[in-house]
């Protein structure tokens, strides 16, 4: 049976927040019926503004349940200094969702986020140890009839053509390795404002398994990036039995909505076998 995930990211409820995007989105959202919305991060613009994480709660709640979702850097006050070191997340679990690290099972279907957002770093993600225990102890239960959704905000790899340096999280050879270790299915991310669909495999041609890695563009933001400057994108996700079905939505201009401009076929992975 299918399992239709609605992938926004990077929703940005703040200049240059495109209300009229989100107004579409929340439309379509309800449109397509998917069994779960989810959004990897960046909520906000700059959450030392409370009129911002307003919106964004208030965006959030009109958009179809269940979701998961996981925080983004900009979702970590910057001029707060004593917020930001000592209770980074704060406004985010007061406004968007009190678990950092959610989990959500269907039935062949689980999806883990993490939260690669922290209080000392600007732009960049990490991994933390505990973290890492925590997504294994999480995952290993799990054997290889599950398909494995990892959700983080930070990617672990970039397209080859992202020009940008330092946005991957600062320990990504070692979590693509984690995720290749739990036979980990699809990694979502988001916070380079720019679609993709890529494979670890790409970067480390040595690993077992492979993990398909599938990026969001910026949903609402004007701050899109490429040749997705000034565009607005979301992913319908479908998990079906022998792989998964990735199509990339981009708002159009008039009326017509996000409308789908690419579509990729993701065969389900098996590990390779020695020899
Ligand atoms: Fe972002
Ligand atoms: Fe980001």
């Amino acid at each position: 049976m299918a399992f239709r995930i609605l992938h926004i990211s990077d929703v940005h409820t703040g200049p240059p927040f495109n209300p009229a995007a989100a107004e579409r989105l929340v439309t379509d959202a309800h449109a397509l019926q998917p069994d779960l919305v989810v959004i990897s991060g960046d909520f906000v613009q700059r959450a030392d503004f409370i009129a911002q994480w307003r919106v964004a709660q208030a965006l959030r709640d009109r958009l179809p349940k269940p979701q998961l979702v996981v925080a983004g850097n900009h979702d970590v006050p910057l001029f707060h200094l004593h917020e930001r070191l000592f209770a980074p997340l704060r406004r985010y679990q007061q406004h968007i969702s009190p678990d950092l690290n959610p989990v959500f099972t269907a039935p062949g279907l689980v999806i883990v986020g993490a939260c690669t957002a922290h209080g000392w770093t600007v732009d960049g993600g990490k991994l933390y140890p505990d973290q890492i225990a925590a997504l294994r102890e999480r995952l290993t239960p799990f054997g290889p009839d599950t398909y494995k959704i990892v959700v983080w905000h930070h990617p672990v790899a970039l397209p080859p053509t992202y020009q940008r340096k330092r946005v991957t999280i600062t320990n990504a050879s070692a979590a693509i390795r984690l995720l290749d270790e739990l036979a980990v299915d699809l990694l979502l991310c988001g916070h380079l404002h720019v679609s993709f669909v890529g494979n670890t495999r790409d970067f480390m041609p040595d690993l077992r398994h492979g993990t398909y890695i599938v990026q969001s563009g910026t949903t609402t933001s004007r701050r899109g990036y490429g040749d997705e400057h000034g565009v607005n994108t979301c992913n319908l996700i479908t998990v079906e039995p022998d792989g998964t079905r990735v199509q990339h939505l981009r708002l159009a201009r008039g009326s017509d909505g996000f409308q789908p401009i690419a579509e990729h076929w993701l065969p389900r992975q098996r590990a390779l076998v020695d020899g």
